[in-house]
């Protein structure tokens, strides 16, 4: 990842165009006269653009935290036949477009298609969700956050207003940090959860990071040693986005195979999984930047084995938390019934982890279910050729399923107790 953004630093200036050029096939990309290839021109639209480009309706809203961010859902519908509103948590290093840029094939679009009402989150930090009341992205204050407040803030003001809207309980879908930013939320605050939660999908479940295969785990050690100078250097994010970087991965699939070969160390490898016609659009719209604490907490989390609150060191630590180590996420309170998504040949979110976690999950329900491809890895979930019938689908049969077993539950049980 850091390889690569050196590697874009050096790039000279590539003229700036409104749209890129993709193909069905890579080897269609080395043919002048290709009918199958076009301009694509998502890849210069904003999140709201590209939802009603697709036909679809969108619309913006904006909330104030409790600690004073303001942050970003897009909410996309079409008809909505279905009474379970869907809320979607991106990872990190990404915003709600990756979830809305690989065309008919996109999760939002093909849960409006089905008749969901889909609430896409942009998390404090990233590109719609960057301002707040009293700092700007330039303070170094801006970015003291890790996704403990994402989970204790962001998350909660979006549940409530998707609920204020609806009057529905939702179906809350993450993906690798924002599972763990619902599983500080619903450990932390489990009734509040369970009264507006029907259930939580994971896709490639982060809690524990001890098992990981990826080459982080031999960077993890080091990260304390490097963080002062990546702090003085981007004054608290962590890799900014990189715009000439996104437009060097797009040129040919040449370069596509040099970007997609640097991120296999991290992620796994997975190159039949690589998709010519829309690699070039995601390579430019998905990245996004982090906070330092972010990848601090993560890295603490990697280095413990403990999937924990953020450390400050003994001495703060015993103030904060009265122990010199920080308190650990309870899972066992969480009472939201949660599915795992987990690929076979992801390094970062392994089988193990996965089976760890859901083993902690005492007081609810949790199932694995895993994706049908050896070499599912971990940005499979977002950018994968065969995203459709391998994820995209069965996430859609996952809700239904859940909404069906929230209905036969909540006969049994009066509403009362159910909650609101
Ligand atoms: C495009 O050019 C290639 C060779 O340069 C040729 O084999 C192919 O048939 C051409 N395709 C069309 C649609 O003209
Ligand atoms: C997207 O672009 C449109 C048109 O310029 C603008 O009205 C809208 O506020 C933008 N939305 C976001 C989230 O940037
Ligand atoms: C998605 O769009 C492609 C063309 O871009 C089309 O071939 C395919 O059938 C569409 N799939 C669905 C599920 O609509
Ligand atoms: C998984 O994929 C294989 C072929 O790739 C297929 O034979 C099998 O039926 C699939 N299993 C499920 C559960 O979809």
């Amino acid at each position: 990842m850091l390889l690569s953004y050196v590697l874009g630093l050096g790039l000279i200036l590539f003229k700036h165009v409104g749209s890129v050029r993709v193909c069905m096939k890579f080897s269609d990309y080395f043919l002048d006269n290709g009918t199958n290839c076009w301009e694509n021109t998502d890849a210069d639209l904003n999140v709201t653009q590209i939802i009603k480009k697709w036909g679809f309706n969108a619309e913006e809203h904006y909330m104030r935290t409790e600690d004073g961010y303001r942050i970003l859902m897009v909410r996309s519908y079409y008809k909505i036949t279905k009474s379970t509103p869907i809320v979607i948590g991106h990872g990190i290093y990404m915003n709600s477009l990756g979830f809305v840029d690989i065309g008919n094939k996109s999760l939002t679009f093909i849960l409006n298609k089905l008749g969901y009402d889909v609430w896409l989150l942009n998390f404090r930090g990233t590109r719609y969700s960057s301002e707040h009341f009293s700092l700007t992205i330039d303070d170094i204050d801006y970015w003291k956050f890790s996704f403990h407040e994402m989970g204790i803030y962001d998350l909660p003001v979006a549940l409530d207003l998707v609920f204020k809207v609806t009057r529905q309980k939702s179906i809350y879908i993450g993906f690798s940090m924002g599972t763990t930013v619902s599983y500080v939320y619903s450990s932390i605050f489990p009734l509040k959860a369970s009264s507006l939660l029907k259930g939580i999908i994971s896709l490639a479940p982060i809690a524990y990071l001890n098992k990981i295969k990826s080459i982080l785990k031999y960077g993890a050690p080091f990260w304390p040693m490097i963080k002062p100078s990546v702090y003085f250097i981007w004054k608290g994010k962590v890799l900014p986005r990189n715009d000439q970087m996104g437009k060097f991965c797009t040129k040919n699939p040449t370069q596509m195979y040099i970007c997609e070969s640097i991120k296999v160390p991290i992620f796994g490898d997975d190159f039949d999984q690589l998709d010519p016609l829309y690699r070039p659009v995601t390579n430019i719209l998905n990245p996004d930047t982090i906070g330092i604490n972010v990848v601090t907490h993560y890295d603490q989390i990697i280095n413990t084995g403990k999937f924990q609150w953020i450390s400050f060191g003994k001495k703060i630590n015993h103030l904060l938390y009265g122990t010199p180590t920080p308190p650990l996420y309870r899972l066992s309170d969480i009472m939201v019934p949660i599915s795992l998504f987990v690929g076979l040949n992801d390094w970062i979110s392994t089988r193990k982890n996965a089976e760890q976690l859901c083993s902690e999950l005492i007081n609810t329900q949790c199932l694995i279910k895993y994706i049908n491809h050896s070499k599912w890895n971990h940005g499979d979930f977002i950018t994968a050729r065969g995203i459709k019938p391998l994820l995209n689908d069965r996430v859609a049969f996952e809700i239904n399923s859940m909404e069906l077993q929230w209905e036969s539950y909540s006969i049994k049980i009066p509403r009362s107790i159910v909650g609101i």
